[in-house]
């Protein structure tokens, strides 16, 4: 019998608390047995491979990894998106292959600019979220506030699940409005360690033996509020996106850690079906297929090799099996895949739908390829963004534009950069949705391509992919052709000066369609 699944990441704003809560999921799903691990292997793997020195510079996670833990039955793949401000597509990326989100939000900021992105993300998509308010060992913001900033700043019905008792000093506990139960801090650090008191009800004399006068008011009068002044929990409103149910809790100290993962096995869908070509593939299809979200090349420096990430959309994924890469049209066989259990990586066996495996590879798959046994199904869905940054590359050493075209085309594929060629004149350039993108490229140039090469202002402001019928292309590259590149697969791509620049060649050429978005 195959375990059911729930594949999902975690999306907030840095600091808030997402590594010590994944840590504190992993921990309390049995994976990890230290406090502290997840930062510590981090920084391992991080100094072991040594690629990503910016990573280290800032302390920051650029890459994305998957986290596996099972409990009563239920497998968990956890993605982790990368939390830093400046993020790249890989972010938007990795929230395509997951099927729910945890929106984790600092007691005292509410909503954040990251989290407002990456949650705009998730509702392109659809994808359910459930929110925990984390810190409220400190002092944080009014409860009620925050539900009100969450509904008002993402149009998103609140239900609060569960109510503080108080927060910072005068913090007692956590009251739980589904299970009734109380939870308190024990010991010096006040932490949560299982002390948990079932009660009757928010009412229930039996607080008064537990909390302070202030706290048993909290829950009963706050508590009453906030259930009669929020919506009730609904199943639908919440696997629509439209409704998000509110946990309050501190990571740190393991209040509502266990909430939220009972929650996820509630009420998070199991693997979803996946928008593709001629319609949407469900999980129960028999064909193994599924999708590469992300590409992750040198892992080790000295090996040439690339993991590509697939999540698997449907059917029995057994080693050894030939899949067909979309962009390549000839089968592989996956003789060594490669899951991703907290501990280490793990050769798998088998895998199922809403698994993530990574395959190893020499540069034939890409994001956005299909991999499917009969080479039928292609999914959708999997972006480019027009980047906002664009700038020409200036190679130090003119002598190494073969390895710079190699550096530029592997970063691309990983998804780092997206690079165009222009159609007249010889800089290649690049552009990227966030500036530390230009940072990573830089430093891994150097680092993995030995390849010196300086960034300067370019004319552009924002690029956009044409279309259109064969002779208005023509057309329009004889008037156009100083602002023509070709990106990495060939496709036209119109270099605007500014938005208006877009606006006005739209206008001019009713025929054409000048998209910010391409999908593979
Ligand atoms: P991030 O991944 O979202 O960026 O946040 P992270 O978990 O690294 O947490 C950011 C800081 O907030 C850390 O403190 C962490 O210990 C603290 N933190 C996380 N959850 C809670 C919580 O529930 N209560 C309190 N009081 N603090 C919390 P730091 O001092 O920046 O880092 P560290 O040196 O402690 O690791």
């Amino acid at each position: 019998m195959t375990s059911e699944r729930r594949t999902f990441a975690i999306i907030s704003h840095p600091d808030a608390g997402k590594t010590t809560l994944t840590e504190k999921l992993l921990l309390t799903g049995g994976a990890i047995h230290l406090a502290g691990e997840v930062k510590a292997r981090g920084q391992a793997r991080r100094a072991r491979s040594d690629w990503m020195k910016i990573e280290q510079q800032r302390g920051i996670s650029v890459t994305s990894s998957v986290m596996t833990f099972e409990r009563d039955g239920i497998t968990f793949n956890l993605l982790d998106t990368p939390g830093h401000e400046d993020f790249s597509e890989d972010t938007y990326r990795t929230l395509t292959a997951v099927d729910s989100a945890i929106m984790v939000l600092d007691a005292a900021a509410g909503i954040e600019p990251q989290t407002l992105k990456l949650f705009e993300v998730c509702r392109l998509r659809s994808v359910p979220i459930i929110t925990f308010i984390n810190k409220i060992d400190r002092e944080g913001r009014d409860a009620f506030e925050l539900l009100d900033e969450i509904a008002e700043k993402l149009a998103l019905d609140t239900s609060p699940m569960s109510w503080p008792v108080g927060m910072g000093g005068l913090f007692e506990g956590v009251f739980n409005f589904e299970t009734k139960q109380l939870h308190l801090p024990e010991g010096d650090g006040k932490e949560y360690r299982g002390k948990t008191v079932q009660t009757d009800g928010a009412e229930d004399p039996k607080l008064a033996e537990y909390l302070s006068a202030d706290g048993v008011e909290r829950v009963a009068e706050e508590g009453l509020l906030a259930r009669e002044g929020y919506p009730e929990f609904d199943f639908e409103a919440y696997r629509n996106g439209d409704l998000t149910p509110v946990y309050f809790g501190s990571a740190l100290k393991e209040f509502g850690v266990e909430a939220i993962i009972d929650a996820i096995a509630k009420y998070a869908p199991a693997p979803r079906p996946q928008p593709a070509e001629g319609g949407e593939i469900a999980p129960d299809r028999e064909e193994v297929t599924g999708f590469i979200f992300k590409v992750q090349a040198n892992m080790d420096p000295n090996h040439r090799d690339r993991i590509a990430f697939m999540r698997q959309v449907s059917g029995t994924f057994k080693r050894g099996m030939k899949l067909t890469p979309s962009g390549l049209g000839k089968p592989i066989a996956v003789h060594s895949p490669i899951m991703f259990f907290a501990q280490d990586r793990e050769i798998a066996d088998t895998a199922e739908p809403g698994d993530i495996i990574g395959i190893p590879n020499h540069g034939t798959l890409r994001v956005g390829d299909t991999l499917s046994e009969k080479n039928e199904v292609r999914f959708t869905g999997l972006p480019n963004f027009a980047p906002e940054i664009l700038r020409r590359v200036q190679l130090k050493d003119p002598t190494k534009t073969k390895q710079l075209r190699k550096a530029l085309d592997d970063l691309s594929e990983e998804g780092v950069i997206q690079v165009f060629y222009p159609e007249l004149g010889a800089q290649f350039i690049v552009g990227v949705v966030g500036q530390l993108q230009l940072e990573v490229l830089i430093s891994r140039m150097e680092a993995e391509y030995k390849v010196e090469a300086g960034l300067e202002a370019s004319p552009f402001a924002t690029a956009r992919w044409v279309k259109g019928p064969d002779a208005a292309i023509k057309q329009f590259e004889s008037f156009n052709r100083a602002n023509l590149a070709r990106d990495r697969d060939g496709d036209l791509v119109f270099m605007a000066k500014s938005p208006w620049d877009v606006n006005y060649q739209a206008e001019n050429n009713p025929e054409l369609t000048f998209s910010a978005t391409k999908e593979r």
